[in-house]
């Protein structure tokens, strides 16, 4: 293979994974900004509405808080890992990686979108509520399903630098837990 394919390649990457972090982590960011203006209006309006609605924006705050270190590493690491490997040549086909990632980006976005489509209808009825925790577990699932997989992949050789995630197997068994909880 000559420079200039090579090159080509690399800039093909390049603009994968440019285009996560503009098309995803960006709207993701922009939709969580708009779930959490929906969580604090309700809360303000409804104070004596009760635990759920407060515990749905907890555990929503659990998880972007999650998502958002997970984002920071993929950033600054994982991304970093993917375009060195194009030059040590550590990973032969990168395109199911990709793809991957794409996919669960989408996933993602996907729940997230939802999440904030169930909050914008939302009738301060138990159900509504019940649906929306319901929502927030299908997206810790989906969410550790993402990062279980880049993990395996590229963070071993950083996992000493994720003091704040919790183990895998800690992770594995509560993902199973929810998985045979939601049944
Ligand atoms: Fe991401
Ligand atoms: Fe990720």
């Amino acid at each position: 293979m000559g420079m200039n394919a090579t090159k080509t390649k690399q800039n093909i990457i390049e603009e994968r994974i440019r285009n996560v972090v503009l098309q995803f982590h960006r709207t993701l960011a922009a939709d969580i900004e708009e779930i959490l203006g929906q969580f604090d209006s309700y809360v303000i309006r409804d104070t004596s509405e009760g635990s759920l609605l407060i515990e749905a924006k907890n555990l929503f705050l659990y998880l972007i808080q999650r998502l958002q270190f997970h984002t920071l590493l993929e950033e600054n690491i994982v991304f970093a890992v993917i375009l060195k490997s194009l030059e040590t040549g550590e990973y032969k086909n990168l395109t199911p990686m990709l793809e991957s990632m794409e996919l669960e980006h989408q996933e993602d976005r996907k729940i997230i979108q939802r999440i904030m489509g169930r909050l914008a209808s939302y009738q301060k009825e138990n159900n509504d509520l019940e649906d929306l925790i319901k929502l927030m577990h299908r997206f810790q699932i989906v969410f550790e399903e993402h990062s279980h997989f880049e993990d395996e992949l590229v963070f071993k050789p950083y996992r000493n630098l994720c003091l704040e995630e919790p183990s895998h197997d800690e992770v594995r068994h509560r993902s199973l837990v929810k998985r045979s909880i939601s049944g």
